[in-house]
């Protein structure tokens, strides 16, 4: 048993707001309420002046395992996530071997298990990412998968992808698509036809390489009907299909991640490779649109895209270092930042794209502090503040925001109603 005094509760799937006392038994919530009663010697928290929220969601991230275990794997991803308030993660695909067999996925999984936070996966698209032809879906639903996606890399062949609508509407479980085409990317990373690919002399990734996959996903999602998730999405025209898009198929779903509303294309001027991401960060307009985005509800979903990598594969030069950023750790310091502290997003807005938004989409046991329901939360204090400093939790360190200062001091990360994470 556990209970939680006088924590500031913001709880989006009920709506509510206010100060509560939380008490977990077994795992889960077993009352939530004022002066709440506990046997003598319950552990006790004193969450005055905390808020407390569902443990956070995180719908997009890299944990590298298998196969590229010296950049994360899923125990130090799990830290890292444990560390950054989440209580569920669900990882990307593009490991090696890529996550189109079951046994791939059920060997994710089953390590996943083990560790002290929420692990899930989503499974490919297609098999070996190769974009050619279909993974065997229903296979890899039965075995777990949290939904497919070939993340890294577009889906090119549209008659493929339409398929792979159809089947994933069938099975119940959503397509996220990495929209980039790769035929109009001459070096990615870097907004093409910016100020910071001009200024590196590069053509860089131009925005009509999202928007015009966008756009015939969307028209193929709108058709099927099917659950489709835009992720990490970078152009203000992006944006906008989506919210058409929406009006005709309400399962479409959109990502913004951390990097996308709080940078703008002079970063990686400033920062260099930790600042080269796919899709990459653009102008002050596309920030401001996907925070619009937010605003109205046409991007519901707030998600890391944590990638890591090595220190010595971001020292290359711009053109030959890989593309991605950790975030786990710092997701919610820039959401406060970002959105809560300008006005732009209520905290309960926010936390609905961290919390009940993911959860409801990818179906998941999770995103609400109602009685009954697994006891995640996480316990912060929005008003401190930190600054971003290596090491991270993650095994990686490639983070542009490092020296930043940040609100929002996590104190208490809950899974399972165990403590995952304590500062
Ligand atoms: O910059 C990125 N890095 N974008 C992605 O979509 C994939 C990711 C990675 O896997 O490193």
């Amino acid at each position: 048993m556990l209970l939680i005094r006088n924590a500031y509760l913001i709880d989006p799937a009920s709506g509510t707001e206010g100060i509560r006392d939380i008490l977990i038994r077994d795992g889960y919530f077993a009352a939530v309420g004022t002066s709440l009663e506990a046997p003598a010697g319950t552990p006790c928290i004193d969450a005055g002046g905390l808020t407390a929220a569902p443990g956070l969601i995180d719908t997009h991230s890299h944990f590298r395992d298998p196969g590229f275990t010296y950049k994360e794997d899923i125990h130090t991803g799990a830290l890292a996530a444990a560390r950054g308030g989440y209580t569920s993660v669900i990882l990307m695909a593009n490991t090696s071997p890529a996550v189109d067999s079951p046994a791939v996925l059920a060997d994710i999984l089953a390590r996943g298990r083990k560790e002290a936070v929420h692990i899930y996966s989503c499974a490919n698209v297609t098999a070996g990412m190769r974009g050619l032809q279909l993974a065997d879906l229903p296979a890899l639903a039965a075995a777990g998968a949290a939904g497919f996606t070939d993340d890294g890399l577009p889906i090119m062949d549209a008659a493929l992808l339409r398929t792979a609508f159809t089947a994933a509407r069938g099975l119940g479980l959503p397509v996220s698509l990495h929209e980039e085409d790769k035929t109009m990317i001459s070096q990615n990373g870097v907004n093409g036809g910016g100020t910071a690919a001009k200024a590196l002399g590069l053509a860089g990734a131009p925005r009509e390489a999202e928007i015009s996959m966008i756009e015939r996903d969307l028209a193929i999602a709108v058709e099927t009907g099917a659950p489709v998730c835009i992720q990490h999405i970078s152009t203000a025209e992006g944006v906008e299909l989506v919210r058409q898009a929406r009006r005709k198929n309400p399962d479409i779903h959109a990502e913004a991640t951390p990097h996308h509303f709080s940078l703008t294309e002079d970063a990686v001027l400033r920062k260099g490779t930790l600042a080269k991401v796919n899709p990459p960060v653009r102008t002050e307009n596309d920030r401001l649109a996907i925070i619009r985005g937010l605003q109205d509800g046409t991007i519901d979903l707030i998600a890391t895209d944590h990638a890591p990598h090595a220190a010595s594969e971001k020292e290359k030069p711009f053109v030959q270092a890989p593309s991605g950023m950790i975030g786990l750790e710092t997701a919610l310091g820039l959401a406060l930042r970002e959105l809560v502290r300008p006005g732009c997003l209520t905290m309960m807005q926010m936390l609905a794209c961290l919390t009940v938004n993911p959860a409801r989409f990818y179906h998941l046991p999770a995103g609400e502090v109602r009685v009954g329901a697994p006891a995640d939360l996480v316990l912060f204090d929005p008003d401190a503040e930190w600054e971003v400093t290596a090491p991270f939790a993650s095994k990686s360190d490639n983070s542009p925001f490092i020296g930043e200062k940040l609100p929002g001091v996590i104190r208490y990360t809950i899974c399972r109603g165990e403590v995952a994470y304590k500062q």
